[in-house]
């Protein structure tokens, strides 16, 4: 009976605290990797694995093609970036795109996880990155961000589509909706999770109302599409 008291009371949080500190420092010392990369060069997988392995949120984080894909495009692209969804990608695109003096916006409708992703990018000085609370809102046909619309870029050259989370009524439709007119030729939406029954009616959705050229990869954990506005 003691045992097991000391054991739930005292061991298990000290374990958990522990842990949770080995986390970090190991999420640190995979942040400082990537920051010293030299501008315009993109991660390998080794350390996109450690990234995502440190950053600990297996049932949500992107899978480590998707994270490879934003790497190597926010790594060059020349223009702002746009996400929906939030978390590791995030520190990803502020630290391959924001630091290269690239506008980064990422529209989080989570508060508790803004606050997380936030204190993430201060701590590893991954880079400016306009990480905006926007809570789902209901557009009629569909719901979606509340997007600062007249604060953001007039053009995004990159988005990176990993929100709002499955179940939201409409899915991602609301991207081109909402942000469409701000997609120059050569704009590149990355989509995550394209496979699903959700995302195939938003691919066939964008594919009516914009000139897009569509590109799906099927990789191990599921499909990538990458779409680039004509
Ligand atoms: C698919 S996730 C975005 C993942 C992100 N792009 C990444 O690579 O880490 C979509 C949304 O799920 C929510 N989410 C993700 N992980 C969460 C967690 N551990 N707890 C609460 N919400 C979470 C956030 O609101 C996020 O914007």
């Amino acid at each position: 009976m003691i045992l097991e008291a000391l054991e739930q009371w005292v061991a298990r949080p000290l374990k958990r605290a522990a842990q949770t500190a080995w986390q970090r420092q190991r999420l640190r010392r995979a942040m400082r990797r990537l920051l010293a990369l030299p501008m315009g060069v993109a991660p390998e997988r080794p350390l996109l694995a450690e990234l995502r392995a440190a950053w600990g949120n297996d049932r949500c984080a992107a899978d480590l093609d998707f994270l490879s894909e934003v790497a190597r495009l926010a790594a060059v692209t020349l223009g702002p970036v746009l996400e929906c969804g939030s978390g590791l990608t995030t520190l990803l695109l502020g630290a391959l795109a924001g630091r290269r003096g690239v506008e980064v916006w990422a529209l989080e409708h989570e508060p508790e996880w803004r606050r997380r992703v936030a204190a993430a990018l201060r701590d590893h000085k991954a880079g400016q990155v306009y990480l905006w609370f926007s809570p789902l809102s209901d557009y009629g046909e569909f719901v979606w961000y509340a997007a600062p619309l007249p604060l953001m870029p007039d053009a995004f050259r990159l988005v990176v589509c990993d929100g709002p989370p499955a179940g939201t009524r409409g899915g991602r439709v609301g991207l081109l909706s909402l942000i469409g007119d701000r997609l120059p030729a050569g704009a590149v939406i990355l989509l995550d999770d394209a496979a699903g029954d959700t995302e195939q009616h938003t691919l066939r959705r964008w594919m009516r109302d914009a000139p897009l050229v569509v590109a799906l990869r099927q990789l191990p954990h599921g499909t990538l599409a990458e779409l680039t506005r004509c």
